[in-house]
């Protein structure tokens, strides 16, 4: 079997396309979706990252501003921006961008951040909506994880989903989502004793480990749905993912690529988020 590939940018442009017809219906009402992304120092990963939000938001006509401060910014400082950012009506999404200098404490700095403009869903508001079936704000790599499962028609009703990784930012909020769909859901993580017994009796995979390897071919029952959230590099330089994909994909019924699997879906999902934050600030 060669599994089929859930392609996230040819998923992301058509969901871009839906972002960009409901901002324009809103632009159409006095409102233009704004987003704040806040970054911290020189890391050339984060500002790769923010970059690349940006320019999604300018992409799909939304509004942006790029906030860019030295490592050596105040926590005190760094509140004070997020809450005028809070009271900042041309502003509906604010994302301060992880990880940030050892001196902040940044779950001090999500927690600051309005839940009405918790874009990225990290705030405990948003975490407690999710995990009650409140409305609040869904991390966006899930949330895209979510939207690629979707993408190829997956009931995933009865089914086992075994997520590895147990990240506040993903494998938890993960775990959620597919329990909301009625998955049977197993969360394996460091301490687990026997991954491959778990993989294996698994109908849905999601590998968000952050490390290469994680998931090979024998670990992987025939047929099952294979979602990588990770982003490595290979011994070449190359980007890789937390599986086997050369392996695997020889025994998946879907895989998702990396790149072009996970990581355009989780800028696809904020773009959505943010303007779903000024859907509903405008109703
Ligand atoms: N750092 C890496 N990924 C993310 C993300 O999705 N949001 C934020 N705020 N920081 C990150």
């Amino acid at each position: 079997m060669t599994a089929q590939l859930i392609d996230g940018n040819a998923l992301s442009q058509k969901l871009r396309l839906d972002v960009a017809t409901r901002t324009t219906a809103l632009k159409a009402r006095g409102v233009t979706p704004g987003l704040a992304v806040v970054l911290v120092g020189d890391s050339p990963a984060s500002a790769v990252y923010v970059r690349n939000k940006v320019k999604a938001c300018a992409d799909a006509g939304l509004h942006s501003v790029l906030e860019k401060y030295d490592a050596d910014l105040t926590e005190a400082a760094l509140l004070a921006r997020v809450e005028a950012l809070n009271n900042d009506p041309a502003i509906h999404g604010i994302l301060v961008q992880l990880p940030l200098p050892a001196h902040i404490n940044a779950q001090k700095v999500i927690e600051a951040i309005s839940p009405a403009k918790d874009v990225d869903g990290f705030h405990i508001a948003s975490a407690g909506a999710l995990m009650t079936g409140a409305t609040g704000f869904l991390p966006c790599t899930p949330y895209g994880c979510m939207q690629m499962l979707d993408s190829i028609g997956f009931d995933l009703r009865g089914k086992h989903a075994v997520v590895i990784g147990r990240s506040n930012i993903v494998g938890k909020p993960m775990a959620m989502l597919l329990l909301q769909k009625n998955a049977t859901v197993t969360i394996c993580h460091s301490a687990t004793a026997n991954l491959k017994a778990m993989t294996l009796q698994a109908d849905v995979i999601v590998a968000a480990v952050g490390k290469r390897n994680v998931l090979t071919a024998d670990m992987v029952k025939p047929g099952a749905v294979v979602i990588d959230v990770g982003m490595n590099r290979d011994d070449a330089g190359k980007l890789c993912g937390d599986v086997d994909f050369a392996g695997v994909q020889t025994v998946a019924s879907h895989i998702t690529p990396v790149p072009g699997g996970v990581g355009p879906m989780t800028i696809t999902m904020l773009l959505v988020n943010t303007l779903e934050a000024a859907e509903r600030a405008a109703a």
